[in-house]
């Protein structure tokens, strides 16, 4: 398969992480025969200072062109008091919108060796394995422009959603429903907000097309309450743009793997764009200590969900696993008794479990 990718490292931890999932996927290339093609181009900070822009035309240009996208991290405390149209955050609104990457997938699944560092407690979040379906490219993020009225005083931003923005972000859900534990959680606020009404009446609607599904209906409120009760009630959330920035942060943290989330941000045709949950970590950029497995598992879904090859990305996700059990982990992970390494040999042990494990060397080798 031949496939082209556009890295987009952005800012901080961006840069290192992002290399260590290009090697991961030369990797995966070599072993099973593909041949993927990458292109670097800059988004976020990094692109403000060289270009004077959080995007630059030719980064929205080549990601057009693309068949995937693997982006870093955004955004730094040296951006942080520039005006809204030249913050790092922009750059990645930008590309979720010139995209129209409107599927945001966020699966939170516990490592059990880091359900010790769950702020919850253990026999509460053991077994959560959870994804939130968040729509991404609508509702108040991208409303009419919002505007100062009144000299200053009063602010409008403005919530709208159309019947088909709704419709095909519900399809999205109950289709991940399916191949998982086909139980959806749809999240509004019904009881008070005109659009979450019509995006329950269209969940109402499409459940008939998917019979092997179980829906649900919660409000945000009692659901974020849920989340931190009963963690393990959840299996797939599907819910608009705000609500599911929320709930997804919150989510991230059950398991205390933060440094371990990958998500994905998809396009009708399954194009995507895919990046780590965690920041740009500016603290620590910079000195070959960052954690690169949130963005290699980022690369896995990669391979899952825009290049359909299932048995390479379980290969990634299970040398991550297996790396991890050796006790091998990153300064960020509380990991007891393990041997403490830097972002490169992280990613090394994580290559050589996928040269070593992979059958086709076996196939190859034994049956010549
Ligand atoms: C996220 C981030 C972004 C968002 C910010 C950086 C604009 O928080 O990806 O969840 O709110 O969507
Ligand atoms: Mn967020």
């Amino acid at each position: 398969m031949e496939k082209h990718i556009v890295l987009l490292p952005g800012d901080g931890i961006g840069q290192e992480v992002i290399n260590s999932a290009k090697e991961v996927l030369e990797a995966i290339a070599e072993e099973f025969h593909h041949s993927f093609s990458f292109e670097q181009q800059e988004i976020g900070g990094t692109a403000i200072d060289l270009y004077g822009t959080p995007l630059p035309e030719a980064t929205v240009e080549a990601t057009k062109k693309a068949d995937a996208v693997l982006l870093g991290a955004v955004g730094g405390p040296k951006w942080d008091n520039n005006p809204s149209h030249l913050r790092p955050e922009r750059g990645l609104l930008g590309i979720r919108k010139a995209l129209d990457l409107f599927a945001n997938l966020r699966p939170v699944t516990g490592f059990k060796q880091l359900l010790h560092a769950s702020p919850l407690k253990e026999e509460i979040v053991a077994g959560s394995d959870l994804l939130i379906v968040r729509e991404l490219t609508g509702g108040l993020y991208f409303g009419q422009p919002s505007e100062r009225r009144d000299n200053g005083n009063a602010v409008v931003d403005t919530l709208s959603y159309t019947r088909h923005e709704i419709e095909r972000i519900v399809d999205k859900a109950f289709k991940a429903a399916r191949v998982r534990r086909g139980f959806l959680t749809s999240v509004d606020k019904a009881n008070v907000i005109e659009s979450s009404k019509l995006w329950r009446e269209i969940v109402e609607e499409k459940k008939a097309e998917y019979p092997d599904v179980t829906v649900e209906h919660a409000l945000v409120d009692s659901t974020a309450m849920k989340l931190i009760t009963n963690p393990t009630h959840f299996d797939v959330i599907v819910t608009e743009n705000l609500f599911g920035d929320i709930l997804s942060d919150e989510a991230s943290v059950l398991t205390g793997s933060l440094g371990m989330l990958p998500s994905a941000s998809l396009r009708e045709d399954d194009m995507g764009l895919y990046e780590p949950v965690h920041g740009s970590a500016p603290d620590i950029a910079g000195k070959g200590i960052a954690n690169p497995c949130a963005m290699i598992l980022s690369s896995a879904l990669m391979l899952r969900y825009s290049f359909h090859l299932e048995e390479e990305a379980k290969l990634v996700e299970e040398a991550v696993q297996s790396v991890l059990e050796s006790g091998a982990h990153t300064g960020d992970l509380q990991i007891k008794g393990g041997r403490l390494v830097g972002t490169a040999e992280m990613t090394k042990l994580i290559v050589d479990y996928i040269k070593t494990q992979h059958p086709a060397k076996c196939i190859q080798d034994c049956y010549r």
